[in-house]
């Protein structure tokens, strides 16, 4: 019978080794290891052995059985390996960017000059431990202005030409509008954390006026916001200064006046020298050499309160970026009419990807 079993298993070895495809490998599986294969076969006349044949035969089958069973799986896997092989020889594509590319002469677009700053400074905030937060576009009066201190009859209301939608149904403080500073985020974050916290929130915000060189109906801000402990207005000028001085990889010329918002108790107005014409007087600066660039303060009491925070144990400053006015001011450009413009002669001019 060991006989027998060897010859067979010799017989298996001439005749994987001709095999290229997997279903004959596995017919041939079937042919020596399956119930009524040949080594089964050969094992069924072992009941008619004596026991001591027995003890002798049963490792030399066992022996047998496992190297078949090796060699098959080792003939799969080589002749998977090749198909693979081949499969990849036939489809081969040019997948490198710059050949494919160049080759159909294609162009690539680059990022807007405002989403190139905005990024900066995100990461000049993240890495101080902000988070960056969103909001809506479309907001209600009440995150718009009652909860920041500007009640319906407030002159403060008209500082900010609105657009208002149409909703003649809803309520006084649930009117819809399209916000006019991205301060409706202030009370949005502010709901959903607990102190201490930091945060901006880059976006969109809409007014509506004249548009001249400085002024837009559609620009960008960036708020700013940190609540805790012992926060003061030291923390507020040092946190500015160093993102300014990290935008413009410079110390530029900074001043701080007064300024009233009545979201903010004491307010302040953070002018820079005017980069367009380093102070000189131009358009951009209408003539006074400084920008309105940095709009700050500490937070007013009943804001905080409007966002859950009790003002006796938390304070705070925030901060408005006009990000339209910084990239002007960065890349030296004197009408801020161009950035929305969509004109590619403007856009192609910076960094691409
Ligand atoms: N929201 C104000 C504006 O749009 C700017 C501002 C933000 C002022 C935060 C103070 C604090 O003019």
């Amino acid at each position: 019978m060991i006989d027998n079993l060897n010859k067979a298993y010799e017989s298996f070895k001439e005749e994987i080794s001709d095999l290229a495809v997997m279903p004959d490998v596995l017919n041939l599986k079937s042919t020596y290891l399956g119930k009524k294969g040949k080594i089964s076969e050969i094992l069924k006349s072992l009941k008619d052995a004596t026991p001591e044949q027995r003890k002798e035969i049963g490792p030399v089958a066992n022996k047998i059985k496992n190297d078949i069973q090796d060699i098959i799986a080792k003939k799969l896997s080589e002749i998977e390996l090749k198909e693979i092989n081949e499969k990849l020889a036939k489809n081969k594509i040019d997948i490198t960017y710059t050949d494919s590319l160049k080759a159909s002469n294609q162009k690539h677009g680059g990022l807007h000059p405002r989403t190139l700053i905005r990024q900066e400074i995100e990461d000049i905030f993240l890495s101080m431990g902000f988070e960056v937060l969103d909001g809506p576009h479309i907001e209600t009066e009440y995150y718009n202005f009652e909860a920041l201190n500007i009640p319906g009859d407030h002159p403060a209301r008209d500082m900010q030409d609105t657009f208002w939608f149409k909703d003649e149904k809803s309520e006084e403080g649930n009117k819809h509008l399209l916000r006019t500073h991205t301060s409706t985020i202030q009370v949005r974050g502010m709901q959903s954390r607990k102190p201490p916290f930091r945060f901006i929130a880059p976006g969109t915000v809409f007014r509506c006026e004249r548009t001249d060189a400085s002024h837009e109906m559609v620009f960008q801000q960036l708020e700013g916001m940190m609540v805790g402990k012992d926060i003061s207005v030291a923390n507020l000028i040092y946190f500015m200064r160093q993102t300014l001085k990290e935008i413009f990889k410079k110390d530029v010329k900074v001043r701080l006046r007064p300024g009233y918002f009545p979201f903010v108790e004491p307010g302040f107005e953070l002018d820079i020298e005017c980069q367009v014409c380093k102070g000189k007087g131009c358009s951009v600066c209408k003539q006074v050499g400084w920008v309105e660039l940095l709009p700050c303060g500490m937070v007013h009491p009943n804001v905080l309160r409007a966002g859950g925070i009790d003002p006796d144990e938390y304070n705070g400053f925030a901060f408005g970026l006009g990000l339209d006015r910084l990239v002007m001011m960065k890349y030296g450009i004197e009408d801020i009419r161009h950035l929305q413009s969509g004109d590619l002669r403007f856009n192609s001019q910076f960094k691409e990807y």
